[in-house]
């Protein structure tokens, strides 16, 4: 143990900051709140204006044609999954992203087949994508983790040799865009979540964005009950609606989106200035000609130089009054829902899970803040050293 150990918080040194720095700023703006009053003056609660316009706007933000909501993330996933995969395809999923990319799969009846990402920028393996192609693959089902997308020019690549549907999970990469275009213009669909703690957040929130118009009245029909015109069904769907106070919720916010994804974009390049250097972390790495909606900054902590566990680090830092959080545990092919059906674990996938610890981001740290958390990092990791 080095001496610096001794100044830790943790080990009764003064503190980096007194109270903790916020890990992200979910709060509404009176505007929000008012345009979710008024459409409950209204009375008029179901999908309606809101809902539409919304659509319309966050489509041409992202580059995509079209823009569906929906209730939340997850059933955003379902919807795509239904329109363009049939049970029994087989589909290349990461194994490092949430569950929901692979376990809607599960839901749709398909075949998993689990691939590796990448270690410095933590998103999916082209390469690994290609050595796991069958003559049954019929998709990729695609994470841009944390924010930042992936290599897309690989990934339409290899769907294009491989005749493969591509559907991009999008939860986390509001407004990220690829070579100067947002990421809505590739794929078949992407898929939002609009989570309390998502970049735009409305609480429980979805989208999907598509650039086919029979794939967009598709995609209406199944969200709700496959109706295109009142109790006529002609395809079986759910009721996977957003409803208008959510919608007004999510239009108010979205006005707002660019400038503080823009402030998040500053935060990350503080942080790499900052922490470049600091031995024993790893800042994450955007893929080539990626710009990220920096969801979250996830770093990579060398715990074999450090000689500690990541969770002793985040405790370390916790102590200094930076909290921290993992994104994430396990790689889904070590998570029990998923045993029956894994083949093998992806080494990457294993190695991030025990490393990765991501640290406070959002649009409202101020650069004292970054300093500081930065700051923090550089000390618990001396510590440790
Ligand atoms: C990558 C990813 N996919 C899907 C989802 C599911 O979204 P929701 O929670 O809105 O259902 C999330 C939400 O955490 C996510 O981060």
């Amino acid at each position: 143990m080095s001496t610096s150990t001794q100044e830790l918080a943790a080990n009764g040194g003064t503190p980096v900051f007194d109270a903790p720095v916020p890990f992200m700023a979910p709060k509404l703006h009176r505007e929000d709140i008012d345009a979710a009053t008024a459409v409950l003056e209204s009375g008029m609660l179901r999908a309606a204006g809101n809902c539409a316009e919304l659509e319309t706007q966050f489509a041409d933000k992202s580059d995509a044609k079209f823009g569906l909501t929906c209730a939340n993330g997850t059933c955003a996933l379902q919807l795509a999954y239904e329109a363009l995969l049939q049970p029994g395809d087989e589909v290349i999923v990461p194994a490092w992203t949430y569950i929901a990319t692979a376990s809607m799969l599960v839901a749709r009846g398909c075949k998993l087949v689990f691939c590796d990402s990448l270690a410095d920028t933590m998103q999916v393996d082209p390469d690994d994508i290609r050595k796991r192609i069958t003559p049954n693959t019929k998709a990729l089902a695609v994470t841009h983790l944390y924010g930042t997308p992936v290599d897309i020019d690989a990934v339409q690549a290899i769907a294009k040799e491989h005749g493969l549907r591509v559907i991009y999970d999008c939860a986390q990469a509001h407004l990220a865009t690829y070579n100067g275009t947002g990421i809505g213009a590739f794929g078949d669909a992407c898929t939002y979540s609009f989570y309390a703690t998502k970049n735009l957040g409305t609480g429980e929130g979805g989208l999907v964005t598509v650039n086919d118009d029979a794939l967009n009245t598709e995609i209406g029909l199944i969200r709700s009950h496959g109706e295109p015109e009142k109790y006529l069904h002609t395809r079986i769907g759910f009721n996977y609606r957003m409803n208008d106070i959510t919608g007004a919720i999510g239009l108010s916010r979205l006005q707002r989106l660019q400038a503080e994804t823009d402030k998040r974009r500053a935060v990350a390049t503080l942080y790499d200035q900052h922490l470049a250097g600091v031995a024993g972390v790893t800042t994450p790495t955007v893929t080539a000609g990626a710009d990220s909606a920096w969801h979250l900054y996830s770093l990579k902590i060398d715990i074999d130089a450090l000689n500690c566990s990541r969770d002793g680090f985040s405790e370390a830092l916790k102590a200094e009054g930076v909290p921290s959080a993992v994104h994430y545990p396990k790689s889904l092919t070590d998570q029990p829902a998923f045993a029956d059906i894994v083949t093998d674990h992806p080494p990457v996938a294993r190695w991030l899970a025990d490393r990765v610890l991501s640290i406070p981001m959002h649009h409202e740290l101020t650069e004292e803040q970054v300093k500081g958390v930065s700051e923090a990092v550089a000390k618990v990791a001396a510590a440790f050293g």
